[in-house]
């Protein structure tokens, strides 16, 4: 660096050195005198052309003009006042005295001061004037730059082009020229924003509007409906302006009223939130099931909600039939089973009756305590027999998935008044250690005793499948471990047995619906799936315990609602 600034020096002593040879030869010997001459000959020759040369747009800025014209107009008054007083006043004072000569001195010492604190006064007013004018000049161009930044790809050519061809003009301009062209070229390119802003508006307003589900557009604080699309028009019945007089809460149920208002008031921003399904009301009363789905958002400066609502009635009413199907057919499988349950306290009656029947054949007459007995198993039996149809009419009903305040030891204990005999036919054992305090859970009893149900069938086909690894395990016991009890704020269920477990290879695909290993005709594949939606339902959660050694096992959660809520 240092050489070169070095050496860019020298460079520039050469230069001068030879200009000034150059002088020294231009001027004639005689004439040559000792060097100061030819130095300032050359410092005129290197200043005059500077100082004379026209600098391009120096007199284009207005500011410059105003300046410049003071200036002459200063200058010509000085001149004139001069002239005025060499004709008419300094003859008359009388030639060439003393005071005469002050009197020069100071007009021209005034003058000079005059022009000079003149042009400092013009220089500062001139500034003031267009100082507004830069600076509207400024503004207008950074709005330009503003509305012209979301300019899109295809035009975007076309833009530069303008940006360049007008940075042309206003190099070329006075401050008014420039104020000007801002202006014109602030008000294209709002024009271009306002005309992508419609575009983009009613492309919005189209998708809107031709939305697949109805859209609402909520007031986050009343949840006054501020906006819809056709297609809320069109499933709700009501027509637009009927539902811009409406509430959010008003197209739900009256009971519904609270809980939507509190969980549209909930919401975050930028969150969408999947909200539980809810019964709405279309303006003839027919009722529908609806999921939604709601955003919080800004809109016209306050915050708002969008809400895309979509029909899942269908769906429900699938999904329940489904789930019959399943339990319809866990009846059916039972079957033996149940035979097995009712034929016990048959048989107990049937005795009872006989040995009534051969008394009074006989014509003996019984003893009051034998009478006793016999009367009380007799209607012991009536009462069994009863409670296991009851529950079999209670497990085939259709429910309506009605959630309340459950103990969920219950369904577990009465799963076995449906198998209980059965299993123990298939010499099954059972192992209950249910925990006695555990919190409830917001659940359906009869769509858990399902859920146990396919559990423990599933457990029984394992078992005496027979599919067994080796001799030992073939022959040992066939034991079901039922266990229940709270962790950490949930409930948990174990289901386990001693099969010969779930393959590694199958472990992520029995969830899934008509996945089975069974024969043609002997499962659906259905059960573990329809639990699994059961237990989803429930916000819990099930899983195959991954280390569990002998035999296969499902850990289920359930969450436990804080204190206060009500079922
Ligand atoms: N306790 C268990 N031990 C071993 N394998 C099991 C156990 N539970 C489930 N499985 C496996 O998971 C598969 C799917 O079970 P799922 O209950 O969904 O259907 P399924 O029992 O085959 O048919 P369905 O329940 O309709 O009678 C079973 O076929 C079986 O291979
Ligand atoms: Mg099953």
């Amino acid at each position: 660096m240092i050489s070169e600034s070095g050496s860019e020096t020298t460079e520039r002593f050469h230069d001068r050195d030879s200009e000034r040879s150059r002088l020294e030869k231009a001027i004639p010997i005689s004439s040559r005198q000792p060097g100061w001459i030819v130095n300032s000959i050359y410092l005129l020759e290197k200043i005059l052309p500077k100082a004379l040369k026209p600098r391009p747009g120096v007199l284009l800025s207005f500011k410059n003009r105003i300046l410049l014209s003071t200036f002459l107009v200063m200058i010509g008054v000085v001149i004139t006042i001069g002239i005025i007083l060499q004709v008419t006043v300094f003859p008359q004072l009388g030639g060439d005295s003393p005071a005469i000569k002050y009197l020069k001195v100071i007009h021209l010492f005034v003058s000079l001061v005059v022009i000079a604190l003149s042009c400092l006064f013009i220089e500062r007013i001139s500034k003031k004037i267009t100082m507004p004018l830069i600076e509207l000049t400024s503004r207008a161009d950074q709005i330009s730059r503003e509305a012209g930044a979301s300019t899109a790809s295809s035009d975007q050519s076309g833009n530069d082009s303008l940006e360049q061809n007008e940075g042309a003009v206003l190099v070329q301009g006075d401050e008014i020229h420039q104020l000007t062209v801002s202006f014109n070229r602030m008000l294209v390119h709002l024009k271009a924003s306002e005309a992508r802003l419609r575009e983009s508006e009613e492309k919005y307003r189209f998708l809107f509007d031709n939305g697949p589900f109805p859209i609402f557009l909520i007031d986050a604080e009343t949840t006054m409906i501020l906006d819809v699309n056709a297609r809320a028009e069109e499933d709700y019945q009501y027509a637009r302006e009927q539902l811009l007089a409406m509430s959010f809460a008003d197209l739900g149920l009256d009971q519904d009223r609270k809980a939507t208002v509190a969980r549209l008031q909930q919401l975050f921003s930028t969150e969408v939130t999947l909200l539980p399904v809810m019964q709405h009301r279309r303006r003839n009363g027919s009722l529908f099931m609806v999921n939604y789905q709601a955003s919080l958002i800004t809109y016209q400066n306050r915050p708002a909600i969008i809400a895309a609502v979509w029909d899942v009635t269908e769906r429900l009413e699938k999904h329940s039939q489904l789930i019959q199907a399943g339990k319809m057919a866990t009846l059916g499988e039972m079957a033996t089973g149940i035979a097995h349950e009712l034929n016990q306290p048959l048989s107990v009656i049937r005795l009872g009756c006989d040995y009534l029947l051969k008394t009074t054949q006989m014509g003996k007459s019984l003893a009051f305590d034998d009478m006793k007995n016999i009367t009380e198993d007799l209607t012991a039996s009536v009462d069994r027999a009863s409670r296991i149809i009851n529950h079999l009419r209670q497990f085939g009903r259709k429910t309506d998935e009605t959630m309340t305040r459950i103990d969920i030891n219950d369904p577990i204990r009465n799963v076995f008044t449906l198998l209980g005999t059965q299993l123990e036919a298939n010499k099954i054992t059972w192992n209950l250690r249910l925990s006695e305090d555990l919190p409830h859970i917001i659940g359906d009893a009869n769509r858990l005793e399902q859920v146990f149900m396919n559990l423990i069938l599933n457990a029984r086909d394992a078992m005496l499948s027979g599919d067994y690894t080796t001799c030992e395990e073939r022959e040992s016991e066939h034991v079901i471990h039922i266990a229940s009890n709270s962790e950490r704020g949930r409930v948990v269920v174990t289901v386990s047995d001693t099969g010969p477990g779930i393959p590694q290879s199958i472990r992520d695909k029995i969830f899934e619906p008509f996945f089975t290993t069974k024969k043609i005709g002997e499962g659906t594949g259905l059960g573990l799936s329809i639990s699994y939606g059961i237990i989803r339902e429930h916000k819990g959660t099930i899983e195959v315990e991954p280390h569990y050694k002998k035999g296969a096992s499902f850990r289920m959660t359930f969450p436990v609602p804080d204190i206060g809520v009500t079922s």
